[in-house]
């Protein structure tokens, strides 16, 4: 008779146990960045510029030196002669910390100033007077590469103009060929706006330096600790060993807290020179206007179809807004991320993409806001060109779908860009959600509906997603190979700690971690505790963005949980006094084959690990993994949405909205489910109402919450998810793909595909989110595409 635990009793692998986190953040006792407080402590604020453009005449600061309670001024001129005016991005590129020559977009950090508290040095810096000389702007991809537009990184010496980088990749003439052979070319233009990723908590950093120890702790929000602590080293020329930096809790992340901001160099320097502990918190529209903007591409693409349906080949073109400095933390040897993810899930002959990036003045962009590195956009394009080509084929959208897709025998699949996929099952996932959706059904009261002047709309999006990067082959951060890692201590009374290179900012690691461990080893996921952010205690890792946590740390832990089992098998072997070869495991234990009652539990090794083991054994029972994963893994989703739109207003409703997220094998299918309604909710937000963008001068509109929204729970509409395809990671030690991102990578184009679905036979073609009222009911009135483009003169 079997022995063996009860997976889902012990909080193993598919169990929905409610987040061990939970226990302090709904209580209010979450110990965020701003919680923290030393002694000594000073606080920094940061000057912005106010305008886009602008050389710097001069800048006096003998005002705040003398407001009383101020420490210290700092201004570019000054880190200038420390080597640290500037500092390398993630992307070989260069970024001011301050100012010194001139402000390159609306926001950028002029000076700091250190204070006894935050008002008195926010008050100093109001007193820095400084002269600006007016530039003009540029405020999109066309002004940068017009014949006489101003360079503004001239910086840089061997920069010309104003264009970061010119790429291509897949089938040039592969393409060329089937887009002649096609019976009809579909085109699409869009523009996929900025939107800001805008975790409810800032930016912030405590640097503390001990000039007795020369240690150097930084407590800070950072999605990527060790990535930080290793930039720190370089940036600031300190001993790596001598830098602590630790990532306490994380008020939401979405990438926004990846990249390295000046105010972190700006408050580390300060504690340096001051010897004091420098605290550093941004505030809402600091935050918003000056760090991590994502997306802002222009998107051209045409698709090459033959008459029956079949898609022939596609050509994408991609101009990307990066703002005044290429920031963005990237894959190296992918110039526009993983933009060419687009068109995976389709079986498609041909491809090529081209992609231009350039400067503009504003805030850098391109950060991956919830998504892989520029997935997002690829995915947006691909489901609303899919839809565009349906359309002009006079197809159903769900079977030009289903006839275009991978099948499912015919995995490993190369993708018109060159990524291998290795499993899915689409045309299921499909079925699913139109079923639950209700699809042939919707379609004859859409008809009827039309009939009498309502306007119904059915919009279909579907992703996959290349998570987990990477496999070091392929991805590095600034050289730096992508895996990850994980440490796993097992106590004598077979308790544990598990640490992983990762860093949760919510997504529930301290729980799913725990249950990894728990369905390797059957230890009770109540006893394994959960510790990520401290570089000093946890294992080098590339941080947790682009949903790569399970898909590689979660990995990790994995794969150091069964070295732990193998050396417990062996005390196994000494405790029950038999051979290794004859024992067998079960979940929680370990018996001898031949005797199955006869058995020792894990708890019974972990004590013999410090109390009993066998001669020559190493004591205790710890280890460390280092995962490299062989591939990315590929989860699928079909997102399927119904609205309403009211012709007379253009505000649009939603009527049901289904997701059919396949992300493998499910941890914990309670945690799946809460990540698939947050990006669902990011996602309608994008498509619905978050308004973020620049005039003509450079001037941020939308840099608060008032004008940037964020839906509450009375506007978001309610999603029903379907969990029914399973289709587990080939490669993945326990089957499990990303999932993290999806929704929000797949969720927009559903929302915009069913309002210009209810607009179908009008002639509009394209609206760009997000999709106002007004932006609706203008291309209702007068059956036109409506941009949302920044302008391109001061007058548009
Ligand atoms: O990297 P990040 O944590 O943002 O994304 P993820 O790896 O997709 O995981 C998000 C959350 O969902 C984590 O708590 C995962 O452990 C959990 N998850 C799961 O339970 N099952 C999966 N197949 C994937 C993720």
């Amino acid at each position: 008779m079997s022995h063996a635990l009860d997976e889902i009793k012990i909080g193993g692998l598919g169990a929905s146990r409610k987040r061990v986190e939970d226990n302090r953040f709904i209580r209010g006792k979450g110990n965020y960045t701003d919680d923290i407080t030393l002694p000594g402590m000073l606080h920094m604020e940061i000057l912005r510029s106010p305008l886009a453009h602008a050389r710097i005449k001069s800048i006096d600061a003998s005002k705040a030196w003398d407001i009383p309670g101020v420490h210290l001024v700092l201004t570019g001129e000054m880190m200038a002669t420390r080597n640290l005016a500037w500092m390398p991005t993630l992307s070989y590129d260069t970024q001011a910390v301050l100012a010194t020559d001139k402000v390159r977009f609306q926001g950028q950090e002029v000076a700091c100033v250190i204070a006894d508290d935050p008002y008195i040095a926010k008050d100093a810096c109001e007193a820095i007077d400084v002269d600006y000389e007016p530039l003009p702007v540029i405020v999109n991809p066309r002004q940068a590469v017009a014949e006489d537009a101003p360079v503004i990184r001239d910086d840089k010496d061997s920069q010309r103009d104003n264009v970061i980088y010119d790429w291509e990749v897949g089938d040039k003439a592969g393409t060329d060929r089937a887009f002649e052979q096609a019976d009809v070319i579909s085109k699409l233009q869009l523009h996929y706006p900025r939107s800001h990723p805008s975790p409810i908590e800032c930016c912030g950093s405590i640097a503390d330096f001990n000039r007795a120890t020369s240690k150097l702790t930084v407590y800070m929000t950072t999605q990527a600790p060790h990535i930080i602590r290793a930039a720190v080293a370089l940036v600031a020329e300190l001993p790596e060993h001598m830098i602590r930096i630790i990532s306490p809790d994380i008020g939401g992340g979405f990438g926004n807290k990846v990249p390295v901001y000046p105010g972190y160099v700006c408050s580390i320097l300060a504690s340096i020179l001051l010897e004091r502990p420098v605290k550093w918190i941004e505030d809402k529209s600091g935050n918003l206007i000056s760090t991590g903007f994502a997306r802002d591409v222009y998107l051209d693409g045409e698709m090459a179809l033959r008459r029956d349906g079949k898609i022939l080949g596609v050509r994408i073109h991609t101009d990307a807004d990066h703002g005044a400095f290429f920031s963005d933390a990237q894959p190296s040897k992918f110039k526009i991320g993983l933009m060419h993810s687009a068109f995976a899930a389709y079986d498609i002959p041909a491809a090529h993409l081209t992609a231009r990036g350039t400067y503009s003045n504003k805030a850098p962009g391109g950060v991956a806001y919830r998504c892989s590195f520029r997935v997002t956009e690829a995915m947006f394009f691909q489901e609303r060109m899919i839809q565009a080509a349906a359309d002009d084929l006079g197809m159903d959208q769900a079977e030009f779908r289903r006839m275009n897709f991978v099948r499912d025998e015919d995995f490993p699949h190369r993708t018109p860009f060159g990524f291998l996929t290795d499993s899915g099952q689409y045309a299921k996932c499909l079925d699913v959600g139109l079923k639950a959706i209700g699809y042939e059904e919707f379609r004859r009261e859409q008809a009827e509906a039309r009939a009498k002047g309502r306007l119904l709309g059915l919009g279909i999006s579907t992703m996959t997603e290349p998570l987990g990067a990477g496999n070091s082959r392929e991805y590095d951060i600034l050289g730096i190979k992508m895996f990850d890692s994980a440490e796993l201590k097992v106590h004598m009374t077979g308790k544990a700690i598990v640490r992983t290179g990762a860093r949760g900012q919510g997504q529930g690691h301290e729980t799913t971690w725990a249950q990894i461990v728990s369905h390797e080893l059957g230890i009770p996921a109540d006893d394994v505790v959960v510790e990520e952010g401290d570089t000093d205690t946890a294992p080098f890792g590339m941080g947790t963005y682009a949903s790569r946590s399970t898909p590689v740390a979660g990995a990790a832990v994995a794969m150091v949980s069964r070295k732990i089992r193998a050396k417990a098998r062996k005390l196994a072997a000494h405790l029950l006094e038999v051979s290794e070869e004859d024992v067998e495991w079960e979940l929680g234990r370990f018996y001898v084959r031949s005797a199955p009652d006869r058995g020792v539990t894990i708890q019974e090794c972990a004590m013999a690990a410090y109390s009993n083991m066998p001669d020559g054994m190493e004591p205790g029972l710890e280890n460390t993994a280092y995962y490299d994963p062989p591939n990315l893994t590929w989860p699928f989703a079909v997102y399927i949405v119904t609205v309403e739109v009211d012709p007379e207003t253009g505000v649009w409703d939603v009527l049901k909205m289904v997701a059919v997220d396949d992300c493998g094998v499910r941890i914990n299918p309670m945690i799946v489910e809460g990540q698939i309604m947050g990006g669902l909710t990011e996602a309608y937000a994008m498509a619905n109402m978050q308004f973020i963008t620049f005039d003509a001068d450079g001037n941020c509109v939308g840099s608060n919450y008032m004008d940037y929204l964020l839906p509450s729970a009375w506007e978001t509409p309610g999603f029903e998810l379907h969990s029914e395809v399973v289709t587990p990671c080939p490669h993945h030690p326990i089957g499990a793909k990303g999932i993290g991102e999806c929704a929000a990578v797949g969720g927009p184009a559903a929302f915009v595909n069913a309002v210009l679905d209810a607009l179908s036979g009008t002639g509009v073609r394209n609206i760009d989110m997000p999709l106002l009222p007004d932006r609706v009911w203008e291309a209702i009135t007068y059956r036109r595409d409506v941009s949302g483009a920044p302008p391109v003169r001061s007058d548009d």
